[in-house]
């Protein structure tokens, strides 16, 4: 990692009006070791945040000039794919929230890792969870890693049940504050899913050793099984200023306002989830299973579908049914480089667009 001499991190904040952004502008004003070189977003102004900013375009360009020590993605959706593959191309840390870009181009952005050699920090906090319990150790010694859900709004619902929830509904997550995307994504399980194939190629653990269960109160945010019979956890109130504060500190493990958790009376219970109410959970674990362009068909599809259901043009059901489809009638092919990778991109939204309408 490179430093300045006064051991100070350098940080570029991509996706600083959002929700992940204004928490993560919080922990760097807080921090006098972190320095914030530059802040971009999608649309809103960012002027004052940062020396150097940018709204929208090619948020390499603005990653050129500030030549960060790390780079905060926390861009929502496919448009964080470049800044991605930038960081780790060019060996600069990176803290990764913008899971989209690692679930669409898991083996792309591996590949720049290995010949960047930066380190990737999750910024998820299921998958911060993991690497802390995991600590480096190899996939071997790993029985199975359990990420936790809190199963979102709609936990203990029906399918017939879900089939006409409106926005607002959706938008009202019981543990988690969110941005609107993720947020929808947790009320159809989406979320976890894409986290499923993001902590394949964090973790490298294939599919059937990694678990889902629905823990209400999101105190436990992920247990890995060891082969030895022991299973480490990471506990702690749901507050995405840890794992922010963690990524961007590493591996200092510096204070944050989070209070530490209070044991007293402290119950934790987890069910299987309902893969039948929430089928985006299992097509999600398919798209991964079969690789290649599957994970970044499934990404695309669901981020149209998501915007769709936002707008009131389409209903909850039919999220799922436009991602389902869209897997099933596009072809997929290896995702050999990020132009490949582009193509499915584009022909996913156009296929889940023209299925809008249908629906
Ligand atoms: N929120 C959480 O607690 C949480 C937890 C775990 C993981 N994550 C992940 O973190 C990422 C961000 O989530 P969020 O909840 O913070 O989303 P959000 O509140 O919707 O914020 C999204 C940010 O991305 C920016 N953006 C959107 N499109 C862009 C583009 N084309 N170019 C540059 N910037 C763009 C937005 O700028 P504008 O404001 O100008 O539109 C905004 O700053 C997502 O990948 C999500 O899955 C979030």
């Amino acid at each position: 990692m490179r430093r300045t001499l006064r051991d100070v991190k350098r940080i570029a904040l991509l996706g600083a009006t959002g929700s992940i952004g204004r928490q993560a502008l919080e922990i760097i004003a807080g921090h006098p070791e972190l320095e914030l070189v530059a802040a971009a977003s999608g649309s809103q102004p960012v002027d004052g945040l940062a020396p150097l900013t940018q709204v929208g375009g090619d948020l390499t360009e603005l990653l050129e000039r500030a030549q960060p020590d790390v780079v905060l993605n926390a861009v929502v959706g496919f448009a964080g794919l470049p800044a991605t593959l930038w960081a780790l191309e060019s060996g600069v840390d990176l803290a990764l929230a913008n899971k989209e870009s690692l679930v669409a181009a898991g083996e792309l952005a591996l590949a720049a890792q290995e010949r960047g050699g930066a380190l990737l920090l999750p910024v998820d906090s299921e998958h911060s969870a993991s690497f802390q319990c995991l600590e480096g150790r190899s996939p071997a010694s790993v029985d199975s890693l359990v990420l936790t859900a809190s199963g979102g709004p709609f936990r203990g619902r029906s399918a017939d049940d879900l089939a006409d929830v409106k926005p607002e509904e959706a938008l009202a997550h019981p543990t988690w504050n969110m941005g609107p995307k993720i947020t929808v994504d947790s009320a159809t399980l989406a979320n976890k899913g894409l986290e499923l194939i993001e902590a394949h190629f964090l973790f490298g653990l294939p599919y059937d050793r990694l678990e889902v269960l629905v823990h209400p109160t999101s105190i436990v945010h992920a247990l890995v099984r060891f082969r030895d019979g022991g299973a480490l956890a990471h506990l702690g109130y749901p507050d995405m200023r840890v794992p922010i504060s963690y990524a961007l500190t590493y591996p200092e493990r510096a204070a944050t306002p989070v209070p530490s958790l209070d044991l007293v009376g402290l119950t934790l219970e987890f069910h299987a989830p309902d893969l039948e109410a929430f089928p985006l959970l299992a097509l999600a674990t398919e798209a991964g299973e079969r690789g290649g362009t599957a994970p970044c068909v499934f990404n695309a599809a669901n981020e149209v579908a998501v915007e769709a259901f936002l707008e009131e043009r389409i209903s909850f059901a039919d999220i799922a049914e436009i991602v389902a489809a869209s897997l099933e009638s596009l072809d997929l092919s290896p995702a050999r480089d990020v132009e490949e990778l582009t193509a499915s991109d584009e022909q996913a939204r156009a296929y889940a667009q023209g299925a809008l309408s249908r629906a």
